[in-house]
This record gives structure tokens, C-alpha cells and sequence, in this order.
């Protein structure tokens, strides 16, 4: 991977933040230990909103850490840990407790993941972190480099890639159901929070949030309710509006089903939004070369004010669902209404009679999402199956969409040197870091 000189002080900026801890100075490079016979001991970083869930599905091992910056939000977490120590910031809890545990569950907003996730890598901690894995592509990147290095088992938040939709889906494409797919478009009903916005003045910081750890490394800026909880999602410093949101849910399936690998091209048409605020809404339209005997695709992504126009395949009252995903094949097409591919129908209705069920040729994920990551600690699987290898491509196909729609560009797309080839776009690749 080639980084240019901004980048790599981008990343040193990141990396001179963390906390160096001593033995693992010492002991050169630390790697994950396979955990038999015993409860696995985790800590958490960010316990309300989807943290608390988290923490919740955990709590079958030891919870021995929790950290917030909003004792307040994490008040129901900490309540049902009372054995866990508690923390306002991560460094200070993966310092204190590096000895006493094996892994580290990252739901904080997206803007933190990185940092986070890479000092737990770093110190040789399996690791469950939130979707979108990163705020940005080259975080992506570099969080797979570290867990390849460090050798831990690792799951990215996006559930859906568990269910058995997900795998009969591959199965139904693999087979040819509807012939060589070509197009893919995928809508979704997001935002479900403000975009489009305007800067807002300062609110008095509520006595319960240490407001800079919330921060983290975004630059300064004064609080006010219009960014958290939540609402980060439609502010590009902390989340990357609906497509870097949804994109790893409901891109999965075609990313997967279609072994889509990069895009070579990535272009947007954008309603509203500034430099701050994500827009009212966008269609983001990537390309990706062929594979194998697999001809290109162009998956065409549209979200908030932005749909698409009802497929003229869909049977007369078929209800158009808000969100949805289309593939559109040599012989047919494969309708999915909602997130997910749980209610897939292959159309038109000659061809989903005729169409025979392939055998399950793909592992199912035995007991979930959250316990695949747990097997993989304990070495009963080989590896979860949202590992790094695979939610970091995934992860790069969302993360560029939203570069496309935050640029305002089209950019051609080399993976491999990290780069695109329009300037405008480059800059939104890597971010600086603030020191906190
Ligand atoms: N997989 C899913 O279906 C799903 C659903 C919702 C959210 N998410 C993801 O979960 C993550 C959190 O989203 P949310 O909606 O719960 O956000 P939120 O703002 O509602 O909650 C975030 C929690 O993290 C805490 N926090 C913030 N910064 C922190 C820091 N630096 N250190 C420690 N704690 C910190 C907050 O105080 C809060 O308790 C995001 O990455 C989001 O994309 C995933």
C-alpha cells in the first residue's frame, strides 16, 4: 500500500495518541490467544445505543470493563455489570486492564472505531467493532493490515451477513438463478435523522458528558444536542450520512453474492448537504470490471429524497417497498424488499417455478452473529464470518460512496495504491487526527 507523506502523518498523528504500553513494547509484536476452558473476559467502549445491545449479547463471558463518555447514557450497562470496572476513556481502560483481557467490543460512533479498534489490535485483543468498520478507507485498510499482524479474530457489526438469507442468496446466484447479473440497485429509506443542516451555535455541555472524549480525534467543536446521541450519522466528522450507515447491511449480499472484489469507478448525483452536513439525499453509481466469467456490474445506490424508479419487472401491486434491492440477470431478477435478503423472490414467475433450490453448499453460522465471533476465539470456528478479510472491502465499497457524495465527484478507483484518480476525492481517503 502506498501512502503519500500526508497520509502517513495523518497516521502518526493517530498513532502518537495512543497509549504505549509497556510489555507489549518489550515483547515486540502481541497476538491473539485462542481462549478454551474458561469465560472470555471482554471490554466495551460505548455502552448506550447499540453499545448497550452489545454488551447484552456479551454477557454470557466476563464483562470486566466498560467505558463511556456519558455515565448517564451508560447507566443501565454499568447497572447490570456491577463487577465491571467503569471508565470514562478508552486508553485509560485498556491500559488498566490490558492483563485481564482477551477481547474489546468497539460501539462507540463511527469517527472512533479506528483509533480504538487499532490500540486493542495493537495490544493483541480480539475484536467486535460496530459497522461501518471505519470513518475512513484508509482506516479500513489499515485496521486489516494490523489484524493480519496481530493474528486476532475479528467481526465487523453487521449482523445480516449471519442469516441464512445471506447465504441462500449466494447459493440462488452461484447457481445461475437469474443468469449473468449486470445491474444491482439498492435504495434504502435513510437518513431516519437530520440532514442537510447548518452548523449549530453552542449548547451548555450536559454535566454527565465529558464532551471532548467525545470528540475523540474530530476536530473542536462547541457541543450542541444536533450531534449526538445518534444524529452523528448525518455530520461527515463523526459518521458518513446514510450510505456509509446502511451501505454494509445492504450491500452485503451483492458484495458476497456476486464476489463484486473494488469498484474501478465511483460517481454521485447529490441533493442538498455542505461541508458539514450530509444531503438530503444521493445516487451513488459504482462500477466494477468483470470477474472471472462474470460480466461487470453497476450497482446504482440511492438514498433519502433520492429513489430509484420502480423496476419494470415487479408484478403489478407489488408495493415498492422504502427500502429494497434489486439484481437484474441474463434470465430474471431477484427482488429483496427491506434490509435484507429475507423475503427474496426471483422474478418473473416463470422463472421462480422453474428455478430448482441448489444444495446448501455454504456453512451456516451456528447461534448468530455475536456467538460466531465468540467460536472464533475459542478456535471452534476458523474464523468469524464478518472477519476483517471480508469487512474491509465491504467496509471500502460504503466508505467510497460516501467519498463520491461528500466530494460531489466521479473518480476512477486503483485499490491497490489506495488512490483515485481526482484530487477532490483523494482528500476524503485519509482525515488528520486531533490530539485529546
Ligand atoms: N449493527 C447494527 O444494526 C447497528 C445499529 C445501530 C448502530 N450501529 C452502530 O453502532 C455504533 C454506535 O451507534 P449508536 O446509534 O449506538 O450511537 P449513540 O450515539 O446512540 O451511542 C453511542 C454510545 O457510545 C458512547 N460513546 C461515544 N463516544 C465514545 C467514546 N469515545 N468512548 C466511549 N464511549 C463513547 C456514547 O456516550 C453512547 O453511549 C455506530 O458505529 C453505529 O453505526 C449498528
Amino acid at each position: 500500500m502506498k501512502t503519500s507523506r500526508r497520509e502517513f502523518i495523518a497516521a502518526a498523528a493517530a498513532a502518537a495518541l495512543l497509549p504505549k504500553v509497556a510489555s507489549a513494547e518489550a515483547s515486540g509484536v502481541r497476538t491473539g490467544r485462542l481462549v478454551r476452558g474458561r469465560k472470555i473476559n471482554i471490554a466495551c467502549v460505548g455502552c448506550g445505543g447499540k453499545g448497550a445491545d452489545d454488551v447484552r449479547q456479551f454477557s454470557g463471558e466476563n464483562i470486566v470493563g466498560l467505558c463511556d463518555v456519558d455515565f448517564a447514557r451508560a447507566q443501565q450497562t454499568f447497572a447490570a455489570h456491577p463487577k465491571a470496572k467503569v471508565f470514562r476513556d478508552w486508553r485509560e481502560m485498556l491500559a488498566a486492564l490490558d492483563d485481564q483481557i482477551d477481547a474489546v467490543v468497539v460501539s462507540t460512533p463511527d469517527h472512533m472505531h479506528f483509533p480504538v479498534a487499532l490500540r486493542a489490535i495493537e495490544m493483541g485483543k480480539h475484536v467486535y467493532v460496530q459497522k461501518p468498520l471505519t470513518h475512513t478507507v484508509e482506516e479500513a485498510r489499515r485496521l486489516l493490515l494490523a489484524s493480519r499482524r496481530h493474528k486476532v479474530v475479528t467481526q465487523m457489526g453487521n449482523q445480516g451477513h449471519s442469516n441464512e438469507s445471506t447465504r441462500r442468496m449466494k447459493e440462488w446466484l452461484e447457481a445461475g438463478a437469474i443468469g449473468d447479473v449486470t445491474e444491482v440497485t439498492i435504495w434504502t429509506n435513510r437518513p431516519v435523522w437530520p440532514q442537510d443542516k447548518q452548523l449549530p451555535g453552542a449548547q451548555d455541555v450536559p454535566a454527565t458528558l465529558d464532551w471532548n472524549r467525545w470528540l475523540g480525534v474530530a476536530p473542536w467543536r462547541p457541543y450542541n444536542r444536533a450531534y449526538m446521541p445518534f444524529d452523528w450519522r448525518g455530520w461527515w466528522d463523526y459518521g458518513s450520512g446514510a450510505i456509509g450507515d446502511m451501505g454494509c447491511h445492504t450491500m452485503d449480499a451483492a458484495f458476497w453474492g456476486l464476489e463484486l472484489g473494488a469498484p474501478t469507478h465511483v460517481s454521485s448525483e447529490v441533493i442538498g448537504g455542505n461541508e458539514y452536513s450530509c444531503p438530503k439525499g444521493s445516487v451513488v453509481t459504482y462500477k466494477f470490471p468483470a470477474r472471472g466469467n462474470r460480466p461487470p456490474v453497476t450497482l446504482t445506490w440511492y438514498d433519502g429524497c433520492c429513489k430509484p424508479k420502480r423496476p419494470g419487472i415487479l408484478p403489478a401491486g407489488e408495493r415498492m417497498p422504502g427500502s429494497g434491492q434489486i439484481f437484474i440477470g441474463s434470465k430474471g431478477a431477484i427482488f429483496c424488499p427491506g434490509d435484507y435478503c429475507d423475503s427474496a423472490v426471483i422474478l418473473p414467475e416463470s422463472r421462480r417455478v422453474s428455478f430448482v433450490e441448489p444444495p446448501k453448499t455454504l456453512a451456516r453460522v451456528a447461534n448468530g452473529h455475536y456467538q460466531n465471533w465468540l467460536d472464533g476465539i475459542r478456535g471452534v470456528v476458523d474464523a468469524p464470518c464478518s472477519n476483517f478479510e471480508h469487512a474491509v472491502p465491504l467496509t471500502e465499497i460504503a466508505l467510497l460512496g460516501a467519498v463520491a457524495v461528500r466530494s460531489r465527484t466521479a473518480f476512477g478507483w486503483d485499490k491497490d495504491a489506495l488512490r483515485c484518480d481526482n484530487p477532490a476525492a483523494q482528500k476524503f481517503i485519509s482525515k488528520t487526527y486531533r490530539m485529546f
